[in-house]
């Protein structure tokens, strides 16, 4: 009788970084210099995972729907985009400095950690007072701390070869702006009717006081956001500027199919029921421009964590930019023949921590391997190509034909060093589904061993069959 196989999930996040340092997923960026906090490069492996990642979202988002389209908009931004945003006044954390060492930390953070208090949406004093009553002192040097004060967390920078204060620019640090400033543009030239959505993957950068935990909190990162723009006919439950109306308004309807749309989106792409959540915002921590907001969380190493955020964001940016730029932003409705400014829900998720939430869910250890079970659509690699020896001219030429064949379809990879057990484990760590053995039988019945990563079963399947085969189980 067979031993069950014992299977560790992953123990903590510092075992998950070294892990995609050495199996070739994540690397600290600019480590010959001796690395820089909150930056990481994506290798060979991990640039696969992402852009899988990346190309899920978008085909569900964008090319699944009718209703969705896509843009790609520019980094680098004006800072009047930000000014009218709100980001320029209300994108801050609460930052204290130690008197002693001067180290910064942010006050929220200081509070979770140390006294396990959940300080969201908490005012500067308030979160003061709670440091100084508790006695928090620098993690440090345990010197005394400063009273919390707001920190910008936008990157500045300058465009053009004069560093003046009429030459400031921002690196943005959310996408969704871009869609705003592009609303009538996009709207003009692809004819949409509300409602629809504009979607977007990018870069976005955020100076964090603390990076930590591995890819979650970087200063560089990826998202990936659609807009969602919805008559006002009925506004947001907790909108003040506008009647109330009677029963579900449009805002929450659309606020909870996106809601449920998201998560499924984690749930069909394999991550366990158990590890994901929702999290509605109270009214204090809302962002500034949200009137109401729900995180999924994903049950990392350390605890529960945001890995994507669902906001109604009312009429707030277009709003602010029409003010702000002078220029109408606002809806035209051919059926009712009225002129408004529509709301948006919005969707926004990390690509980065997205992956780490792959990563984390599919990461096993068994008794003699590490195993990724990622679901085949994510895999980098779909299928590895073997001769099981490499001194017999006719298998490797045979393996050779497959690898050919089967590269014209999927990302295969072709290893021949005549080594199985180990070309098997070095593709169980990296995820691939299926590995692919060529051996003597193959040569008289024209077939291949195909293992499965999950069940290290194997069968046998004809050559001419493969393609056939692989694209059912990566269906
Ligand atoms: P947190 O409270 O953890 O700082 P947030 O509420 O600021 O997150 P949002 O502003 O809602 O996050 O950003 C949308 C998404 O962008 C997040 O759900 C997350 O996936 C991603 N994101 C935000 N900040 C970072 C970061 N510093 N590093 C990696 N991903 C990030
Ligand atoms: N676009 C939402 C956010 O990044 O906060």
């Amino acid at each position: 009788m067979q031993t069950p196989q014992i299977v560790q999930p992953i123990k903590s996040i510092d075992e998950l970084a070294s892990f995609c340092k050495r199996a070739g997923f994540v690397f600290p960026s600019f480590e010959i210099y001796g690395g820089m906090a909150g930056f990481y490069d994506y290798g060979p492996r991990g640039v696969e995972l992402k852009n899988n990642i990346k190309a899920q979202w978008w085909k569900s988002i964008v090319q699944d729907r009718e209703d969705v389209v896509g843009i790609d908009a520019v980094t680098v931004n004006h800072p009047k985009v930000w000014e009218a945003s709100g980001h320029v006044a209300s994108f801050t954390d609460p930052l204290v400095d130690c008197k002693n060492c001067k180290s910064r930390f942010r006050a929220d953070t200081l509070a979770k950690d140390i006294l396990d208090a959940d300080v969201a949406g908490s005012d500067l004093k308030t979160v003061t007072e709670l440091l100084k009553k508790t006695n928090v002192r620098c993690p440090k040097c345990k010197g005394e701390l400063t009273e919390a004060r707001k920190y910008n967390l936008m990157f500045k920078t300058h465009v053009g070869p004069i560093e003046s204060d009429e030459n400031v620019a921002y690196l943005r640090p959310e996408t969704a702006q871009l869609i705003y400033l592009n609303f009538k543009l996009v709207q003009d030239s692809a004819r949409l009717k509300l409602p629809f959505g504009i979607a977007q993957i990018g870069r976005a950068y955020r100076n964090e006081i603390a990076p930590r935990d591995f890819l979650f909190r970087v200063r560089e990162f990826e998202q990936m956001e659609m807009q969602y723009f919805i008559k006002p006919g009925a506004q947001s439950e907790q909108s003040s500027a506008a009647p109330r109306t009677k029963g579900a308004s449009e805002n929450k309807k659309f606020f909870e199919q996106w809601k449920k749309e998201r998560m499924n989106w984690y749930l069909s792409l394999g991550i366990k029921k158990e590890n994901l959540r929702f999290r509605e915002h109270k009214k204090n921590e809302l962002s500034h421009y949200a009137k109401a907001a729900a995180d999924i969380e994903y049950n990392f190493p350390w605890g529960w964590g945001e890995i994507e955020g669902i906001h109604d964001r009312g009429d707030w940016d277009l709003s602010q930019h029409s003010k702000v730029s002078g220029k109408d932003l606002s809806y035209f409705d051919d059926e009712k023949k009225a002129r408004f400014v529509p709301h948006v829900i919005e969707v926004s998720a990390g690509v980065d921590r997205a992956f780490l939430a792959f990563m984390c869910d599919a990461y096993k250890t068994e008794k003699e391997r590490i195993v990724l079970k990622l679901n085949p659509k994510l895999a980098p690699i779909k299928a590895a190509v073997f001769p099981l020896v490499r001194n017999d001219k006719r298998i490797v030429k045979s393996a050779g034909n497959v690898f050919n064949e089967l590269k014209k379809k999927f990302a295969v990879f072709y290893d021949a060093s005549g080594n199985i057990g180990k070309s098997y484990r070095r593709q169980d760590e990296i995820g691939t589904p299926f590995c692919i053995t060529v051996d003597f039988d193959s040569l008289k019945k024209k077939d291949v061993t195909v293992r499965d990563r999950d069940t290290m079963k194997q069968k046998r399947v004809k050559i001419k069959e493969l393609t056939g085969y692989l694209e059912k189980q990566l269906r």
